[in-house]
């Protein structure tokens, strides 16, 4: 990293002037954490990974996690061709069959329309490849169509790609049904753009003091079917390997509201809420997971090149393309829920939890510099993780003895 991108990083990443380029009525900034996460290997290359995040414990255990899954190989992960979904919603229609017909019929037309407003993506091989149909009968507001237009977005998230293309094509799609277009907006279910990763932990790396690796190996499966089988917990199990994944997101100035959104109601596609992943054993007892979510990141447009820290983390990346990133992002939510799991089917996760949270409390107290480690092991010491005690013992000049 040069010494510019360090200074970058040390003042916030944004100027107030740029601040005032990404949105409206701004009076200030409020930073978070940049940190790198270390050890991971994907496909057989080495990489070191933006995360920006506020939560103690996240980046470490997800270094430590992709440690042990870097002992077998690291992560295998894999991307679907960048295609986004734009919805236009068809009202008024005389017989929902017909349309579809109509349009089906007139589909080349429809695309070039689409087309003639994609610019850069089409130059760089992506634009409008092709539309969906679904048929929602009986609604409150009458027989709907929902037309999908499927678009390339190349190395774009690509929302405002395919929502211009959606306004454009929309008057189109009326003229050839005769019906009347109501809303013409993406999906954040981009389940067209799905990436995967899996990976592999040895049973003998899983060992603790207390339990040989085939336990904890067993433990954390259970946790896993415990996910996948009730909602109550696939949703804490979830927002573990959004914590990975989110902090990815917005260290490479992506929208996290998108990926939140998308991977949320994949969660939910069988109208049953269930894990992002799933963890099995293998013939000599060691550890597989697998995760399985859509990432619709993008490396250009958006914030990720006007963010000056979003530009750090894509560099740190060395990363080539859109599909990359998002294969990277699913590697670490993979490997965030494994540090999860393990820690919850183990220790649990508090005493880890409770060393970052006194050091937050001596800071919230007033500590400054060294003084923050030193209150914070003296609360640990005492069993006494308070607030008030942080505060008296600053106040009583607490110093190292
Ligand atoms: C905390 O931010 C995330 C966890 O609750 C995830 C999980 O329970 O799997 C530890």
């Amino acid at each position: 990293m040069q010494r510019a991108e360090v200074r970058t990083l040390a003042a916030g990443g944004l100027s107030m002037e740029q601040a005032e380029q990404l949105i409206e009525n701004v009076i200030g900034r409020f930073s978070l954490p940049f940190a790198v996460a270390t050890n991971f290997t994907i496909n057989s290359r080495d990489y070191l990974v933006p995360m920006v995040i506020e939560e103690p414990s996240v980046v470490a255990a997800c270094s430590f996690a992709a440690k042990l899954f870097r002992e077998t190989g690291g992560f295998q992960t894999g991307s679907d061709e960048p295609v986004m979904i734009g919805q236009i919603q068809l009202l008024d229609l005389d017989d929902l069959r017909v349309a579809e017909a109509q349009l089906r019929a007139r589909q080349a037309d429809i695309l070039a329309e689409a087309n003639a407003q994609a610019g850069s993506i089409q130059a760089r091989g992506g634009g409008a490849i092709g539309l969906d149909f679904r048929h929602i009968p009986g609604t409150p507001v009458g027989d709907m169509l929902v037309v999908h237009l499927l678009f390339d977005v190349r190395d774009a998230m690509g929302a405002n790609a395919i929502n211009s293309a959606l306004e454009h094509i929309a008057p189109l799609m009326e003229r050839i049904t005769g019906g009347r277009v109501n809303l013409r907006i993406l999906s954040n279910l981009s389940d067209r753009r799905m990436a995967t990763a899996r990976g592999v932990v040895r049973a003998k790396s899983l060992e603790t003091e207390s339990a040989p690796g085939a336990e904890v190996v067993s433990a954390i499966i259970e946790a896993g079917v415990f996910a996948e089988c009730d909602p109550y917990r696939a949703a804490t199990h979830n927002k573990g390997i959004m914590n990975g994944i989110d902090a990815v997101v917005l260290a490479t100035g992506n929208d996290w509201r998108a990926v939140e959104a998308g991977a949320h109601a994949y969660a939910a596609r069988d109208g049953h809420y269930t894990s992002l992943t799933h963890w099995w054993r293998d013939d000599a007892g060691d550890l597989h997971g697998e995760i399985a979510l859509p990432l619709a990141l993008g490396i250009v447009g958006g914030a990720t090149r006007a963010h000056p820290a979003a530009k750090i983390g894509l560099q740190m990346l060395g990363i080539e393309s859109a599909r990359e990133l998002a294969e990277v992002a699913a590697a670490v939510g993979l490997a965030q829920n494994f540090a999860a799991l393990r820690a919850l089917a183990t220790d649990g996760i508090q005493r880890g939890h409770m060393r970052m949270h006194a050091r937050q409390l001596a800071l919230a107290a007033g500590a400054v510099g060294g003084q923050v480690l030193l209150v914070a092991q003296q609360l640990i010491d005492e069993g006494n993780i308070r607030l008030e005690r942080a505060k008296a013992l600053i106040a009583g000049g607490f110093r190292d003895t």
